[in-house]
C-alpha cells in the first residue's frame, strides 16, 4: 500500500523497536498519569500505545497533548520502544511495544461522543465501554462513528474479502459481471414495489427492481451464457432482523445448464466464502425435497444442526377410543410427534402441561399438545390411561422411546397446523434446552417446491412465474391439478436461514403463456406487464437457469452477527427509516408539482398531494368568498372543465407561432397578505417548461390572447 512516511498502527512490532515512525489516526483512549500521558492511537490496521513524557517529548508537545480527547484525529511522530516488563497489554496486537512521542499534530478535534467507540482496554483487567446497551437508532444516527469501532470495521473488511472471492471465482468459471437497470418496470418477486415518479411522463412511474430476474433472463437471450451481478434489490415488505428494504444479491444466470451445474457452482462458491470466516463446509451439500423438509421439521428452511425430527404417528391411532384423536382422525386429520431424548428431568409435568400444552402451543396456533414422559418402560402422562396397551407399545416402538425421554404429539384436522406448530415447538424446545450446537453449519438444498400456492385471491407462484414446472401436461384452468405441479427450483438453506434461491426457467413461449394463464393474468395484463419479455421468446431462447444469494444474510452468517444490519454500512432501522438522513422525508410542494403528483384540477388525489377539497377551500379564502356545498361541486366541475379545455387548446395550438404576453409573473394563489414572488419565479424556474421566454415574460399561444 502506498503510504508515504506513515506507518500503520496495528502493523508495528518488536522488529520496529528503535525506529522513528509517524502514525496517524484517532485517539481511542487516554490514560493520564500526571506528567505522563498514555494514548491508544487507532487506525484501520489496529491500535498502538503512544506515550507523552517530559523525558523524551518536548515541553510544547506535552502541553499540546493535554488538549487531546477521545476521537481527536492526530499525527504522532516518535521512536518505537519495547514496553518494560509487566506493562505489556495482551488485549492489542502491538501490546509489547509503544511509541515515545517527539511530535504531535492535532488534525481535527472531536466533540463528546454519543456512545463509546473504544473496544480495547488500556490495561489488563480494565473494562471497556460497550455499544450493546446503546439504542440502535442512536448507533444508526451516528453510523459514521459506529463504523469507526474496530469490530464493525472488521465486518466490512471481511465483507470486502468475501465479495472479492466471489468475483475471483466467477471470473475463473467464465462468468461476466453486468449491470442491469435500477429505474425499471416491476418484477414479480412477491413484495410491494418502490416507485419512482417520472417528471417527463407525469403520473408515470419507474419501479425499483425487486431483483434483476427479467433482465438476467434477457441477457441469456442475448447470448451472455454466464452472467453475474452484485445487485442492489428493493422490496417494500414487512421487516425482520434478516430483511432490509434495500439489500444485495449475488445474482447468477447461466445457459445450457441444469440443476446439477448450479449445485456444483454454488456449493464450491459457498465453501470458499465460508472459509474466509474460518468455517469449513464439506461437499456435496445434502438435498431434501420440500415435502421431506415439511414432514420432518415443519419448515421449508429446516435447521439441521440438531435432531428432533418428526415421527409420523397417525396410523398408530387408527382404532383409538381416545375421543380427541378419534374426532381429529375422523375429520381426515393427522398426528405427528417428536421424541426429546433424555430430557425428562428438564421437562417436568408442570412445564409440559401448564406452559407448553396450555400456553405456548395455543400461541403457536394448535388447540393442544399431548405429552408423555418415559419412566423406565412406562409412559407417564395426564392422558396415558386413555390409550390401549397396544397403542402405548406402538408409541414406544415408533418413537424409539427409552427411560428419560419426553414425547410430544400434535394432532389436528389440518396437516398444515400439525407441521407448522410442531416445527415451531421443535425450535422452541431446542433453544430452551440448549440443543443447538454452536459453530456448526448445516447446509441443505431444498428442492421440488410446489409450483403454485393457493391463496384467498387465487393461485400464486411459489417462487416467481418464470420457474419451470416439473411437467407440462397441465390444464391452466384446473386449479386442483395446478396445485399438484412441482417446480424445478431450489433454495440454499443453512442453519434454518434461507440464504438463496433459484430455478431452471421456462424457455418456451407457449409454456410461459400457460403459466400466466394459470395465474389468472389476461392476455392484456401479460402484454402490459411482461410484453417486452415475452417478445424476446420469439428469438431463440436457450435453456437457462440461475439463482440469487442474499449476500447480507450470507455475510452475517459467516461473521456470526445478530442481524444483517451489522454488515450493511448504512442500513435502515426496523421501521424502514434511516435515522442518519431521516429518509424517507417529505418533499416540497414544488417538487410534487413538478412531478405531476399534485393534480390542481382535483381529478385524482395522489398520496402526498394536497386534497382537492383543500384547494377549493384555499381558493375561496384567497378570493374572500364563502362557498356552500352546492357551490363547491360547481367549482370543482368548473375546474375540471377548464383543465379539459386547456388540454384541447394546447392540442390545437401546438404548432401555432406564439406571441408575447404582457402579463408580469406573480404568484396569484398565495397565503401571504403581501404580494410575494414565487421562489420559482425568482430563480427563473417557473419558465422552465414554457415554450419560449423573453426577459420576465413568456410566450403564449395567440389564441389565448
Ligand atoms: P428470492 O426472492 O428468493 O429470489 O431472493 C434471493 C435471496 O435474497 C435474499 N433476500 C433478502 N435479503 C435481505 N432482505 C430482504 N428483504 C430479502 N429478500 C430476499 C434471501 C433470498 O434467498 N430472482 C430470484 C432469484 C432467481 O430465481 O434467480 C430471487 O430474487 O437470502
Amino acid at each position: 500500500m502506498i503510504n508515504g512516511e506513515r506507518s500503520n498502527c496495528g502493523q508495528l512490532n518488536l522488529y520496529d523497536v528503535g525506529r522513528d515512525v509517524t502514525v496517524k489516526g484517532w485517539v481511542d483512549a487516554l490514560r493520564d498519569h500526571g506528567e505522563v500521558l498514555f494514548i491508544h492511537l487507532r487506525d484501520r490496521s489496529g491500535i498502538i500505545q503512544v506515550v507523552f513524557s517530559p523525558e523524551f517529548s518536548p515541553a510544547k508537545i506535552c502541553e499540546r497533548a493535554t488538549l487531546l480527547r477521545n476521537e481527536f484525529c492526530i499525527t504522532v511522530t516518535g521512536r518505537v520502544a519495547k514496553r518494560s516488563e509487566g506493562t505489556e497489554n495482551p488485549h492489542i496486537e502491538t501490546g509489547q511495544i509503544e511509541i515515545m512521542v517527539t511530535d504531535l499534530l492535532i488534525l481535527s478535534r472531536s466533540e463528546t461522543l454519543p456512545f463509546p467507540i473504544s473496544e480495547k482496554a488500556m490495561v489488563v483487567g480494565a473494562s471497556v465501554g460497550s455499544v450493546e446497551s446503546v439504542n440502535e437508532d442512536l448507533r444508526l444516527q451516528y453510523r459514521y462513528l459506529d463504523l469507526r469501532r474496530p469490530s464493525m470495521q472488521e465486518n466490512f473488511i471481511k465483507r470486502h474479502r468475501i465479495i472479492k472471492s466471489i468475483r475471483d471465482y466467477l471470473d475463473e468459471q467464465g462468468f461476466i459481471e453486468a449491470e442491469t437497470p435500477i429505474l425499471t418496470k416491476s418484477t414479480p418477486e412477491g413484495a410491494r414495489d418502490y416507485l419512482v415518479p417520472s417528471r417527463v411522463y407525469p403520473q408515470h412511474f419507474y419501479a425499483l427492481p425487486q431483483s434483476p430476474q427479467l433482465f438476467k433472463q434477457l441477457l441469456m437471450v442475448s447470448g451472455f451464457e454466464r452472467y453475474y451481478q452484485l445487485a442492489r434489490c428493493f422490496r417494500d415488505e414487512d421487516l425482520r432482523p434478516n430483511r432490509q428494504p434495500e439489500f444485495t444479491q449475488l445474482d447468477i444466470e447461466a445457459s445450457f445448464i441444469d440443476e446439477e451445474y448450479i449445485y456444483e457452482l454454488v456449493e464450491e462458491l459457498t465453501v470458499r466464502m465460508f472459509k474466509i470466516g474460518n468455517i469449513m463446509l464439506s461437499r456435496p451439500f445434502p438435498r431434501m425435497t420440500y415435502w421431506e423438509a415439511i414432514n420432518s421439521t415443519g419448515s421449508d428452511r429446516p435447521d439441521l444442526r440438531f435432531g428432533l425430527r418428526f415421527v409420523e404417528a397417525t396410523d398408530l391411532f387408527k382404532n383409538t377410543t381416545y375421543g380427541i384423536f378419534k374426532q381429529i382422525l375422523y375429520r381426515g386429520g393427522c398426528i405427528k410427534g417428536i421424541n426429546i431424548k433424555g430430557q425428562s428431568d428438564k421437562l417436568s409435568k408442570n412445564v409440559l402441561q401448564n406452559e407448553y400444552a396450555k400456553q405456548i402451543v395455543p400461541g403457536f396456533g394448535a388447540k393442544g399438545m399431548t405429552w408423555m414422559r418415559v419412566i423406565d418402560d412406562e409412559l407417564e402422562s395426564n392422558i396415558v390411561q386413555f390409550f390401549s396397551e397396544d397403542e402405548q407399545k406402538g408409541i414406544v416402538k415408533r418413537f424409539e422411546a427409552e427411560h428419560g425421554d419426553v414425547i410430544i404429539m400434535i394432532a389436528d384436522p389440518s396437516h398444515e397446523v400439525v407441521t407448522t406448530v410442531l416445527g415451531l415447538l421443535r425450535l422452541h424446545i431446542a433453544e430452551r434446552l440448549g440443543l443447538i450446537p454452536g459453530d456448526t453449519y448445516c447446509p441443505v438444498w431444498i428442492t421440488d417446491f410446489p409450483l403454485f400456492e393457493a391463496t384467498e385471491e387465487g393461485i400464486i407462484s411459489n417462487h416467481h412465474p418464470f420457474t419451470a414446472p416439473d411437467r407440462t401436461d397441465f390444464d391452466p384452468g384446473d386449479n386442483e391439478n395446478l396445485l399438484t405441479l412441482l417446480s424445478r427450483s431450489y433454495d440454499l438453506v443453512i442453519n434454518g436461514e434461507e440464504l438463496g434461491g433459484g430455478s431452471i426457467r421456462i424457455n418456451n413461449k407457449d409454456l410461459q403463456r400457460r403459466i400466466f394463464q394459470a395465474l389468472g393474468l389476461s392476455d392484456s395484463e401479460v402484454e402490459e406487464k411482461f410484453g417486452f419479455f415475452i417478445n424476446a421468446f420469439n428469438y431463440g431462447v436457450p435453456p437457462h437457469g440461475g439463482l440469487a444469494l442474499g449476500m447480507d444474510r450470507v455475510i452475517a452468517m459467516i461473521l456470526g452477527t445478530s442481524s444483517i444490519r451489522e454488515v450493511i454500512t448504512f442500513p435502515k432501522n426496523r421501521s424502514a427509516h434511516c435515522p442518519l438522513t431521516q429518509a424517507p422525508s417529505p418533499v416540497s410542494r414544488e417538487q410534487l408539482m413538478e412531478l405531476g403528483l399534485l393534480d390542481l384540477a382535483g381529478e385524482t388525489v395522489i398520496p402526498g398531494g394536497e386534497k382537492e377539497r383543500d384547494m377549493v377551500d384555499h381558493l375561496s379564502w384567497v378570493s374572500r368568498i364563502g362557498i356552500n356545498e352546492g357551490e363547491r361541486q360547481h367549482i370543482v366541475d368548473a375546474m375540471k372543465e377548464t383543465a379539459r379545455l386547456a388540454n384541447i387548446i394546447n392540442e390545437r395550438v401546438r404548432d401555432e407561432e406564439p406571441i408575447f404576453s404582457v402579463t408580469t409573473v406573480t404568484n396569484r394563489v398565495r397565503k401571504e397578505p403581501q404580494a410575494v414572488r414565487n421562489p420559482l419565479a425568482e430563480k427563473g424556474e417557473i419558465f422552465r417548461n414554457a415554450p419560449a421566454v423573453k426577459g420576465e415574460f413568456f410566450k403564449v399561444a395567440s389564441i389565448l390572447e
